[in-house]
């Protein structure tokens, strides 16, 4: 376990930087949703973010991997149909952040080439895109099926096709979008497929525990759902939770309830120094495994 201390980032074989990082004050939580755009007085949709506060450009995120440049480009589209997919949040970031940092990724460098990802509500999908570029086996970054067409799939061809030119030897980035609609069990199927039929050894949910639509019934339960059925008690589970409402701590108490911590909390400002300065950030990555009653549980009702 390790305490805030133990945890300052060192990144010694992985350094990572924000492209956007900078081009705006920190704001507060309070920080309006929906704006009037320029041009029409179209409403167009303003992400509640601490350090990307602009849903419609091109966000670079940029790592340094074994001493070689790699970049990661996501585009971005405020539009209403794939909103709030269609926006990089901050939490996105902070776990790439995570994963390229020697003293806070739950997975070792050398590592990364035994690793099946697979990345819930992965929206424009930088979290699962740098998975792949640190060197994963397979990847799957998911989402509904209106965002991985509009915006998780167009990202991971960009990045394909991106690294294959930068990147000389012949090798392509392991990373496929493919839908995954929580709680739906064919899609998890798919998923399941896609791993020849195994289990991934990581799964990474990130700023997912909110209501979807106003009204919308809560998707907690198949969330939950969804990661215990894709995962065993070696799959590392990373969880990016950030407190958008008071429900929020819902999902997170669920997760509890059948995943035991692999390492203490992450909070946002041992990752990012830029968070301190922000009252309260509300974010905090968790690092979890199921927990071997919560999984004899499982089986047992499986079986019966
Ligand atoms: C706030 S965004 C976070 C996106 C990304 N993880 C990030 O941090 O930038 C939440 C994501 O969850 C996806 N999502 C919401 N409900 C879903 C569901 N029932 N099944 C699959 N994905 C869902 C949304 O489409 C969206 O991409």
């Amino acid at each position: 376990m390790g305490n805030d201390q133990a945890r300052k980032p060192n990144n010694k074989r992985f350094t990572c930087r924000n492209g956007n990082k900078g081009k705006g004050s920190i704001e507060s939580s309070s920080t309006p949703k929906i704006k009037k755009s320029d041009s029409g007085g179209q409403a167009s949709n303003v992400p509640r973010n601490y350090f990307i506060r602009d849903a419609d450009s091109p966000y670079k995120y940029s790592i340094n991997v074994f001493g070689r440049q790699k970049y990661v480009i996501v585009r971005q589209n405020s539009a209403e149909d794939t909103w709030p997919g269609g926006a990089l949040w901050d939490v996105g970031v902070l776990l790439a952040n995570v994963f390229c940092a020697a003293k806070l990724s739950p997975i070792h460098s050398n590592r990364w080439t035994r690793m099946k990802v697979l990345e819930l509500g992965a929206g424009v999908g930088l979290t699962g895109i740098v998975t792949g570029v640190l060197g994963a086996q397979q990847v799957l970054v998911t989402d509904l099926p209106v965002v991985v067409e509009r915006i998780t799939k167009p990202n991971v061809e960009l990045n394909g096709e991106h690294y294959r030119s930068v990147v000389k030897r012949a090798e392509s980035l392991r990373v496929k979008a493919q839908t995954l609609r929580w709680g739906n069990t064919e899609d998890e199927q798919q998923a399941i497929l896609y791993f020849a039929g195994a289990f991934p050894d990581l799964i990474i949910a990130g700023d997912v525990s909110y209501q979807h639509k106003p009204g919308a019934p809560s998707h907690f339960d198949d969330l939950v759902q969804t990661v215990l059925n894709l995962s065993n008690q070696e799959t590392i589970f990373v969880f990016g939770h950030r407190v958008r409402m008071e429900a929020s701590n819902d999902l997170l108490t669920d997760f509890q309830r059948y995943f035991d911590y692999v390492e203490d909390p992450i909070p946002a400002h041992l990752i990012d120094p830029s968070f301190s300065s922000v009252g309260k950030h509300n974010i905090t990555i968790h690092i979890m495994k199921r927990s071997a009653k919560a999984f004899a549980t499982k089986q047992s009702l499986e079986e019966n």
